[in-house]
């Protein structure tokens, strides 16, 4: 059969070309639509400069331990608290700052599940930093902001979209920052891609990929012994875990997402429309549980469980027909693997190794690092700097591990700018988890996104200063 436009309708099952769906007027699930008015636009909102950021830590545990290393290395940060369910990891944190940081005397808050809600009291703190399961991020957050505080939440910043909601309500309601720490195209060759992106090398952008990889089942014997014998830092005990029984979708997409999300201007520029979400089978941690479960007791109740899949992958349509893929995997062995690709009428960029190409062919070595060089971005410029003036004379090289992304977050604060991921951002890259698990509990089902800027992004300011025309004069230390 020749293949002329009627018999093609034929064959792709379509009687009449009157049937073909548009894709905007396809039908989009929007189960989570909600009819909110934006009382006040957060995006740019600049808050009353700081001369001291004055921190309040919830959860020092693996993450948040880290943390106050890092923002301890930053010039004008006070640390008033650290609180921990454990008293342990409050102790260990004291003994740290005792060595490394002598003029940091925080308080200590540990032993009752509740006693974050005094640390966010506190009339004497400026921001509350979260890094606690997931479960207690929006809670946190938002009486933090009730408080009057500003919030710096590790990701996710809620685990459902009315969570979500109620973050952005807050922070306009209260005129607090809620920032979310995620991978940013703040630090790295993320930045140097971003400015090229500005620039025009890869033209207008069609496409971006950014993931979650990272093995957390097969890779490391190490992590799950030290999750029996030690505190159970960084392994699946005693959070990690439940979050992956009975929940399938992409449950960490920010650290992907986050900086292709900065590169399309989504929020400021574009916005997400809707997003279509599958899994794989689980074909590892079953396996691993019943292994476990021979020497651990602990496991036993997750022997037979209902595993998320290895392997989740989510498209999101943008309004002004970009894709974004995101893909999850924490258990399967393969190499590790973050923001990825971004792609463009006149080139690409994908990482590991990082290259790019103009035609069919990845440019030679020797272009690519000029390239690099040329298109880094002054913010990476002025953050060098800094860190090659930082002294570590209190005996600590804790400058070394600050990510421009904390070191900008501090300078906005102490400036009186505008935060470069703002409320907006943390609730739109959080809530692709609840959507996606709405996908994939059917079959991949489109659904709608929600827009929490409420239409704003239509005519929002550009985020993410990465030319540094303002701030940029804390010091690391
Ligand atoms: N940005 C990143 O690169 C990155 C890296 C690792 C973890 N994280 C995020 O950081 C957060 C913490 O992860 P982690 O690996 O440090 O976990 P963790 O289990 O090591 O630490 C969590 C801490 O929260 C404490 N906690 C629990 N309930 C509490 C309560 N009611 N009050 C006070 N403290 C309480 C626990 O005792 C524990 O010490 C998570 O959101 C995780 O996704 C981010």
């Amino acid at each position: 059969m020749k293949l002329n436009r009627k018999n093609f309708l034929k064959v792709a099952g379509f009687a009449t070309a009157g049937m073909m769906v548009k894709p905007s007027q396809a039908g989009t699930n929007s189960p989570f639509s909600k009819n909110h008015v934006q009382k006040f636009n957060m995006h740019g909102y600049s808050a009353p400069k700081l001369d001291k950021v004055r921190v309040g830590f919830i959860g020092v545990g693996s993450r948040g331990s880290g943390t106050v290393v890092r923002l301890s290395s930053i010039e004008g940060v006070e640390i008033k608290a650290l609180c921990d369910l454990i008293p342990d990891r409050v102790d260990s944190v004291i003994k740290l700052l005792k060595n490394e940081f002598p003029a940091q005397k925080p308080m200590s808050y540990s032993g009752s599940p509740d006693l974050w809600k005094e640390v966010c009291e506190r009339e004497d703190i400026d921001l509350i930093y979260i890094a606690t399961p997931w479960q207690l991020h929006a809670p946190i957050a938002i009486y933090a902001m009730e408080h009057g505080k500003h919030v710096y939440t590790e990701l996710p910043v809620g685990v459902t979209l009315e969570e979500c909601w109620q973050v952005v309500e807050t922070s306009e309601n209260t005129r607090r920052h809620c920032f979310m720490g995620c991978g940013s195209a703040h630090d790295g060759m993320a930045a140097v891609i971003l400015n090229m992106v500005r620039q025009g090398f890869f033209g207008e952008i069609i496409h971006g990929e950014g993931h979650y990889i990272h093995d957390r089942v097969s890779d490391n014997k190490l992590r799950w012994e030290r999750d029996k014998s030690n505190n159970n830092w960084f392994g699946y005990r005693p959070w990690r875990l439940q979050e992956n029984v009975n929940r399938n979708g992409n449950l960490y997409p920010a650290h992907g997402l986050g900086p292709v999300s900065q590169m399309m201007d989504i929020n400021y520029g574009d916005k997400m429309e809707y997003l279509v979400s599958i899994s794989s089978n689980d074909f590892t941690m079953g396996h691993k549980m019943k292994e476990m479960a021979e020497i651990d007791d602990y496991y036993k109740p997750y022997v037979g469980l209902n595993l998320r899949g290895n392997i989740n992958t989510t498209i999101i349509r943008t309004h002004k027909g970009r894709t974004i893929m995101l893909q999850h995997d924490i258990s399967s062995p393969r190499p590790g693997h973050r923001f990825d690709l971004i792609s463009g009428n006149k080139g690409i960029y994908r990482a590991r190794p990082d290259r790019i190409a103009t035609s069919e062919e990845w440019l030679p070595e020797e272009e690519f690092n000029s390239l690099k060089e040329k298109y880094t971005p002054e913010i990476t410029k002025k953050f060098n700097e800094k860190r090659n003036q930082a002294g570590g004379s209190h005996g600590s090289r804790g400058y070394e591990r600050v990510t421009a992304s904390d070191w900008r977050l501090i300078d906005c604060l102490r400036n009186g700018l505008p935060l470069e991921m703002d409320v907006y951002d943390a609730a739109l890259w959080s809530a692709i988890t609840p959507l996606s698990e709405w996908s994939v509990a059917r079959q991949g089902e489109t659904v709608k996104i929600p827009d929490f800027t409420c239409g704003a992004w239509r005519t929002n300011k550009r985020g993410m200063d990465i030319n540094i025309q303002q701030g940029g004069t804390t010091n690391l230390i």
